[in-house]
């Protein structure tokens, strides 16, 4: 028997602190159900503490997830604690997850602490937070630049506080595979009470060794990888979920552990958190990556055809490639649509919003003759965030353009009700049109990403655009999907902009 590998997803908190990647309570919902159906083991849904609405977030899917541990991060204090507590209370597994810097560097010159008062505090939390819950995880922030003599004080004494998990993060991602496992090794020998704690670790990307190191810490005894979809995560990232998952299974002659994941969900839960966070996936980015699984050159071809495994070390269906059934077209009722939500593990709340999503699919139907279900993971990431406070709306749109002609763009637009016409010229269609909305918005925000994606195959597709804003060093992203890319612009563009009419402040927990 192997040992268990636990997969701990932190997507919605480390994955949602990356810029412009602020989910919804809605959104998370949806991530969390498909992290369910993907049993994955710790979900960790954000940071209660950051704002009422992460711990609304938080608390919505403590509610509603039953087969993963729902988990939520605090600094070590008691009011996080406590904040963390209430958010996770609801849950049938729930866990409390506290945190202190213990580098030099972050207890000096961001804490402003002695080494002993950062000892003190981090007990005080692990014993706090058990007042409410045994499941109780400890992590010394920036433990891959802290010292080893007194991380082994610090995690000893949390252990015996009764901290069931303690979690050695890469913060910065400044170790190397076997620096790291040697780290998790030598905490493991030295502290006496090591073996009453799981060994988890949480690798950033900042040198891309994110997963590297975390593998290697699992080669050393971690049990627990902490890991995001698509690698989100603050700056560079965090370990992907899906290269930890397939390294493990694909090389089981190497790795003493396995995970219990269905992999097969692997490819949906990425495009629905690149759908709703607004990051693309690099064509080459490994298992996710459109291109993971295309063999180009006619040599590779040849010999994937005589034998797949010439070439291929996975499958790309075991991963969730193809599982995109042709689902509904332009005939299927809303019987069959709201089937096919609930087998997506798209559950809306009221009627009232079945029948919205449900009427633009069928305008969709309309303009498109076959509805995969990237299509209405699509139209649902612009349904949730019309269910957001819409400042902006598109009601109307046309552009003209052609060679040698100067592109023209006109927009209506809704107001808060109010109906607002403009338009202008731009270099293309799509900076035309930004530019006609500008016009009426007067957003000040500056143009950040603009990018385009096909949500499936052929010239039929829907085109995914995600718009990133900044304005006065808050960034969003907006994320609108159409048959025609310069209405999908537009709606990516409104996305935006009615993300940063929100006024919804919230907290960076290592800040
Ligand atoms: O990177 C980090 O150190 C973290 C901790 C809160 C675990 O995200
Ligand atoms: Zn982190």
């Amino acid at each position: 028997m192997k040992d268990h590998l636990i997969i701990f997803d932190t997507t919605m908190r480390d994955g949602e602190q990356s810029p412009g990647a602020s989910m919804t309570k809605e959104e998370k919902l949806r991530i969390a159900r498909l992290l369910e159906k993907m049993r994955v083991d710790v979900i960790e849904a954000g940071f209660p503490a950051a704002s009422n609405g992460d711990f609304e977030a938080v608390r919505a899917v403590a509610e509603i997830i039953k087969d993963s541990t729902v988990c939520g991060l605090s600094r070590a204090n008691d009011k996080d604690i406590a904040r963390a507590a209430d958010a996770i209370k609801p849950a049938k597994s729930g866990r409390i997850h506290t945190f202190i810097a213990t580098s030099p560097i972050h207890m000096e010159k961001k804490l402003r602490m002695t080494p002993d008062q950062v000892l003190t505090d981090a007990v005080n939390a692990v014993r706090f937070a058990r007042k409410f819950t045994d499941d109780v995880e400890f992590s010394p922030e920036d433990a891959g630049r802290s010292d080893v003599d007194f991380l082994c004080r610090v995690l000893e004494a949390v252990i015996r506080e009764g901290a069931k998990t303690v979690n050695i993060p890469d913060t910065v991602g400044y170790t190397v595979p076997e620096q790291f496992g040697a780290l998790i090794r030598t905490l493991r020998e030295r502290i006496p009470n090591s073996d009453k704690a799981i060994w988890s670790v949480h690798c950033h990307n900042d040198l891309g060794l994110a997963v590297a190191n975390s593998l290697a810490a699992v080669m050393n005894g971690a049990r627990q990888v902490e890991c995001t979809i698509n690698g989100l995560g603050e700056r560079a990232g965090n370990s992907s979920l899906e290269e930890i998952v397939m390294a493990v299974r694909t090389r089981r002659d190497v790795f003493p552990c396995d995970t219990r994941i269905d992999a097969t969900q692997i490819v949906p839960a990425s495009k629905l958190v690149s759908g709703i966070t607004g990051f693309p996936v690099q064509p080459n980015k490994a298992i996710v990556g459109a291109n993971a699984f295309a063999h180009e050159a006619g040599i590779h071809q040849d010999g994937v055809l005589k034998s797949r495994e010439t070439y291929e070390i996975m499958r790309a269906e075991d991963v969730g490639w193809n599982a995109n059934k042709l689902v509904l077209g332009k005939h299927s009722g809303r019987t069959a649509f709201k089937a096919r939500l609930k087998e997506l593990g798209i559950g809306l709340e009221s009627d009232q919003a079945i029948n919205a999503a449900f009427a633009r699919f069928k305008d969709l139907a309309d303009k498109k003759h076959e509805i995969f279900d990237e299509d209405i993971h699509a139209l649902l990431a612009g349904e949730a965030i019309a269910a957001q406070s819409e400042h902006w709306k598109l009601i109307d749109m046309s552009q003209a353009s052609g060679t040698g002609e100067r592109p023209h763009a006109k927009v209506v637009l809704a107001e808060g009700g109010t109906e607002r016409r403009a338009e202008s010229q731009g270099d293309g269609p799509v900076d035309a049109t930004f530019k006609a909305i500008e016009s009426v918005a007067n957003s000040g925000a500056e143009l950040m990403l603009y990018s385009v994606n096909a949500v499936t195959q052929g010239t039929e597709s829907q085109g995914e655009v995600t718009v990133r804003l900044q304005k006065s060093g808050r960034i969003v992203n907006g994320v609108g999907a159409d048959t025609d890319i310069v209405v999908a612009s537009a709606k990516a563009y409104l996305a935006a902009l009615n993300k940063l009419q929100s006024k919804i402040e919230r907290i960076n927990p290592q800040l």
